[in-house]
């Protein structure tokens, strides 16, 4: 085959390479529109993974990259005056000019043809080609001229960065973190070689302009970051090797992605690779490997399908299904670190103190836990943990054993909770006229036994017509606070706090319990319902009826005389239901209110009547005892409620006594389209306790201790709920206590016979015995 590659970059050449290696006969030609050896940019970093996927493909190639590879252990973070620092890390870095010069001398090697100094306008200066590879990086011409078929789609980030090099050698992957009076600048410096590192400087857009940047030269800009970062740089200088950039030497990232991959142009197929092909943000650096790996699958679909003209279209077909994949998978990695790097000023480096704030830079990806930290640097992390433990209140002896963070105890309010784990509420649909019986004593009971801090019941409902179901549990008269006491004092025995979460079910009451149809009509004795505005859930379901004034005062009166039987029943922690579609979420959504008074409209609006809801219960419940507020944080709907809309609720709340807000999501509208996945609603508590400044508790799909101690370590919450995990095993705290080690968390007295048993088999089945 004629095979021609546009642009001498990583994934052109070695394309070029793996091509004519498999069959010589092939004629290869790269053209680049650089001069041979002259390239911008620094070091690029690696992993073993990919290093192993070179070596089976061609052992030279990967050789001549190893031993000119630097390796490195350490992480550095320099903030707020303090330096620190964690090792285990593992990175291998090198030159980007030493990668091009060993895979151009690789090509001459092997035969395929350079042609240096030579730009391309158009694929069709190349009509003899069989297959042209656009790899002519993220601004390609030829991705460009067919923008109709590639359907390129580029979401350009908010922060700005450049990218500069140092001869000063960095012996950690560093960090630093500076603030100036216009906002917050952050470094990331690596070394690539025995005397030369990367140093990327990235801040906001904000900050870039407010800082006078934009309209800095690169003189100006290298002065610039020289002169803040001149406690790291220790009179090293900083350098541009990009003088071929015009304008502002501050860039963008894009984040690219293709729709198509390959297209023919009546004489040649052309197919994208690498960077003209998609993205992945530096905060992960793994552009450069996407672009050799896009090289080694078209490679392998040619030897696989046949490497003659007419398999061309299958082939490119096979390639952009497999890599496809790939680079979203890859690029929903490199999203979380991305975004952390995009709002760390204020979020977190004003906010945490250093100590958390490294540990919430090293878990940025949600890929690195707390465990695996462990792994990497165990002195490092037991420092941290012994660090996180005197901060919540324990003694703890330098050398003494440490506390993993959802073991500490959290005060809030004059309430003290003995972890950080919660039952998160969840209906049974198991009562009869609201009144709790003895499956709930059972299951709630069994439940604090378990070892959570803290238990809530299921959504409790303030009046007979405020229920989901028929089975719901409510607390509208004393028969049920005096049934209720009697839970709240078994739990008492126990040393878990217990929660009442209040609520009215709005629009979505008057249905089946959830085992008969979940959200469906009742058959027959349904009731009238109310809702901010007249949108029913289900298109079958009841249509509410709007609220008045005078309806607004009843169920406000329903609220309140319930949050008084509650401090009668003993209650420690209070929780007004705001979320999933029910009453007092239809009023924060705007999908669901669609009023005209001044309960619509605005955010602000939508908020009026839950704050005046929250505002009754607060004056009646003991100042001492708190209450948190359930949101949800996102609608996952066009047009409804984002994370941003549940910060500025939270504001609110706070303003008016919340201690807390407990962060889900959805159910709100029944199209919605939730991303689900492990932690998925974490990023909505670690926004909320960070930008508010309000304690928060994270929910969904938190399903093992390492999960929550990476969060709580973190600070992205204070407190986990766990909910089906919980049903599926009432005592999860203890469990996951022993399966990490943590024999020092007590059992209840009656129990302590089988304690040691389970944790002797749970170490025997880890090494790999049958049990004792
Ligand atoms: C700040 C920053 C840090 C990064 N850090 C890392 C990292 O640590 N690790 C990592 O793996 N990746 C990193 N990358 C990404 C990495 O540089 C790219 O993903 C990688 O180089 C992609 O390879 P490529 O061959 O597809 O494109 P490129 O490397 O961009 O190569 C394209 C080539 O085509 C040439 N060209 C373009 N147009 C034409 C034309 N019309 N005619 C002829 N020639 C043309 C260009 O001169 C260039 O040589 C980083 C990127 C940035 C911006
Ligand atoms: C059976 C069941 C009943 C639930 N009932 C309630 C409830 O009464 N109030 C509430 O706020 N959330 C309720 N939820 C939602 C849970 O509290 C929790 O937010 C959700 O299940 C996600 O957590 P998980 O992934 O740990 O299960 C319920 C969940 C389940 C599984």
């Amino acid at each position: 085959m004629r095979i021609v590659c546009i642009g001498g970059g990583p994934a052109g050449l070695y394309f070029g390479i793996l091509m004519k290696k498999e069959n010589p006969a092939h004629q290869i030609t790269v053209v680049e529109r650089n001069r041979p050896y002259d390239t911008f940019g620094w070091g690029v970093v690696f992993s073993d993974a990919t290093m192993e996927n070179m070596r089976a493909w061609d052992v030279e190639t990967a050789d001549a990259i190893e031993s000119a590879f630097n390796h490195w252990d350490d992480i550095e973070v320099l903030i707020k005056g303090r330096r620190m620092r964690t090792t285990g890390h593992g990175f291998v870095g090198i030159g980007r000019k030493k990668l091009l010069n060993i895979l151009q001398q690789r090509c001459e090697q092997l035969g395929v043809e350079l042609v240096f100094n030579q730009e391309v306008d158009s694929d069709l200066e190349f009509l003899d080609a069989d297959l042209i590879v656009a790899s002519d990086g993220v601004n390609s011409k030829m991705r460009n001229r067919y923008q109709a078929v590639f359907k390129p789609d580029l979401v350009v980030r908010p922060n700005r960065f450049i990218w500069l090099g140092t001869d000063k050698r960095f012996d950690a992957f560093t960090f630093d973190f500076r603030r100036t009076e216009h906002g917050w600048f952050q470094a990331h410096i690596y070394k690539f070689d025995e005397d030369t590192s990367t140093f990327i400087v990235e801040t906001t857009e904000d900050t870039f302009k407010a800082q006078g940047l934009d309209k800095a030269d690169e003189a100006a800009s290298i002065g610039f970051c020289e002169t803040l970062f001149a406690e790291v740089l220790e009179g090293a200088k900083l350098m541009s090797n990009a003088p071929h950039l015009r304008g502002s030497a501050w860039l963008n990232f894009g984040r690219l992605i293709c729709g198509k991959w390959s297209h023919f142009n009546g004489r040649s197929h052309v197919a994208l690779m690498g960077d003209a092909a998609h993205t992945a943000h530096f905060a992960i650096g793994s552009g450069t490997k996407l672009a050799l790996e896009d090289a080694i699958e078209l490679t392998k679909q040619f030897n696989t399908l046949g490497a003659t003209r007419d398999k061309i279209p299958v082939v490119l077909a096979a390639y952009e299904q497999v890599r496809s994949v790939e680079v979203a998978r890859m690029q929903n990695a490199a999203r979380n670190a991305m975004e952390w790097f995009e709002v760390v000023g204020g979020r977190y480096a004003d906010t945490l103190e250093p100590e958390q704030f490294m540990y919430s830079l090293l878990t940025r990806s949600q890929r690195i836990s707390h465990e695996n930290l462990r792994l990497r640097d165990k002195q490092w992390l037991e420092g941290y943990e012994r660090w996180f433990a005197a901060r919540s209140g324990l003694t703890v002896l330098a050398d003494g054993p440490t506390v993993p963070p959802m073991f500490t105890p959290y005060t809030i309010r004059g309430v003290t909770l003995p972890n950080r784990i919660v039952v998160s509420p969840m209906a049974m649909y198991s009562a009869v006229d609201g009144m709790p019986n003895d499956f709930h004593l059972v299951h709630l009971g069994s439940r604090a036994l378990g070892g959570a801090g803290l238990v809530f019941g299921e959504m409790t409902c303030v009046s007979p017509d405020a229920r989901i179901t028929p089975g719901c549990l409510g607390l509208w008269n004393d028969e049920q606070a005096l049934a209720w006491k009697r839970l709240v004092d078994f739990i008492h025995t126990t040393p878990a706090k217990a929660g009442l979460q209040l609520g009215h079910s709005g629009r979505k009451g008057s249905t089946r319990v959830a085992w008969e149809g979940a959200d469906q009509p009742l058959d027959e004795d349904n009731w009238p319902v109310i809702s901010a505005s007249a949108v029913p859930y289900l298109s079958n379901g009841a249509m509410p009826r709007e609220m008045t004034r005078e309806d607004m005062e009843r169920v406000k009166a329903d609220f309140g005389a319930a949050a008084l039987r509650g401090v009668t029943a003993g209650f420690d922690v209070l929780e007004l239901h705001c979320a999933h579609g029910y009453l007092l979420s239809s009023f924060l959504s705007p999908l669901t209110n669609r009023r005209t008074d001044e309960y619509g409209g605005s955010p602000e609006n939508r908020a009026r009547y839950p704050l005046e809801i929250f505002r009754a219960i607060r004056a009646i419940w003991p100042p001492e005892r708190p209450i948190s507020v359930r949101l949800s944080c996102h609608d996952w709907t066009d047009g409804g409620n984002t994370p941003e809309d549940a910060a500025l609720f939270a504001r609110l709340f706070k303003a008016d006594g919340a201690d807390m807000i407990d962060c889900s999501s959805g159910q709100v509208w029944y199209g919605e389209k939730p991303v689900y996945g492990r932690l998925f609603q974490t990023p909505f508590a670690d926004k909320i306790r960070n930008e508010v400044g309000i304690a928060t508790m994270a929910v969904g799909a938190i399903s093992e201790a390492d999960h929550a101690n990476s969060i709580i370590a973190a600070g992205r919450a204070d407190l986990c709920a766990i909910a089906r995990p919980h049903l599926a095993d009432p005592a999860w705290t203890l469990h996951e206590a022993a399966k990490i080690g943590m024999t020092s968390v007590a059992w209840p007295k009656q129990y302590r016979s089988a304690k040691i048993q389970h944790e002797t088999n749970l170490a025997r089945a880890a090494a790999g015995r049958s049990p004792s």
